[in-house]
């Protein structure tokens, strides 16, 4: 049975672009694998709490006796691996704040991109710990940064492939739609070609490369 991670972060709940996009994503592979399971983690809604002191030296063991919410922080780090490491396809939604990821999204990859637990260093540098998986970013933005110009203000897409490689995944297909803020003209337009695009990504992404389901 294949297991799919949905993770949402804009913080925006009502007419989001990434929302509507991500979910349209997922509801394509679930068309195409009728027995996938979805777990859908709402980091827009239910942000992560900052990473504290306290909870890194009790997660790498130099504290044994936490306090209830470091435990309880520390056990949502542990559930969030798990999470990550058991999905077959990871979907994240990632609207560009600010030239960069959401906070939200932040706090989780600083929650799951952890030395010893998803990644490790050996004398031969970084290794990721996570097995590979098809994992698909669905990349909103108010501007246009495709542009050799704007590329260098990207730092939501690059940071993402970065963090994602660091532990391992490596098979990221990016859907972008760009123009997307409330404002903007184009948005409408943006979101329709990006929900063009789900068919050909999903059947490069599925026929290029196997799919190992546990
Ligand atoms: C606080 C804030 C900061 C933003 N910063 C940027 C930015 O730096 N560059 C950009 O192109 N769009 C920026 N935007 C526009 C969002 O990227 C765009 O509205 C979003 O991708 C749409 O997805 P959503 O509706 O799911 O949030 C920003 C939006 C907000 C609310």
């Amino acid at each position: 049975m294949m297991k799919v991670l949905h993770i949402d972060s804009s913080p925006m709940l009502r007419s989001s672009s990434s929302r509507k996009l991500s979910q349209a994503l997922t509801d394509a592979i679930c068309l195409r694998y009728p027995d996938a399971t979805v777990t859908h983690r709402d980091l827009g809604r239910n942000p992560p709490p900052h990473l504290r002191e306290e909870t890194f030296l009790t997660l790498t063991g130099k504290i044994d006796a936490p306090d209830d919410r470091t435990r309880k922080e520390v056990s949502d780090i542990h559930d969030a691996i798990r999470e990550l490491n058991e999905c077959d396809v990871l979907v994240i939604g990632a609207p560009m704040i600010n030239h960069s990821v959401s906070s939200a999204l932040k706090t989780w990859i600083d929650q799951v991109c952890q030395a010893r637990l998803t990644f490790r260093f050996t004398p031969e540098g970084a290794q990721g710990l996570v097995k590979d998986k098809p994992t698909f970013i669905v990349s909103t933005r108010g501007g246009v940064y495709s542009s050799e110009e704007h590329r260098v203000m990207d730092h939501q897409e690059s940071y993402l492939i970065s963090t994602l490689k660091l532990m391992g995944i490596e098979d990221v297909h990016v859907l972008p739609a760009e123009g997307v803020d409330k404002t903007h003209p184009g948005r409408e337009q943006a979101e329709n070609s990006a929900l063009a695009q789900i068919p050909d990504l999903l059947s490069y992404a599925f026929t290029e490369h196997d799919v190992a389901v546990n």
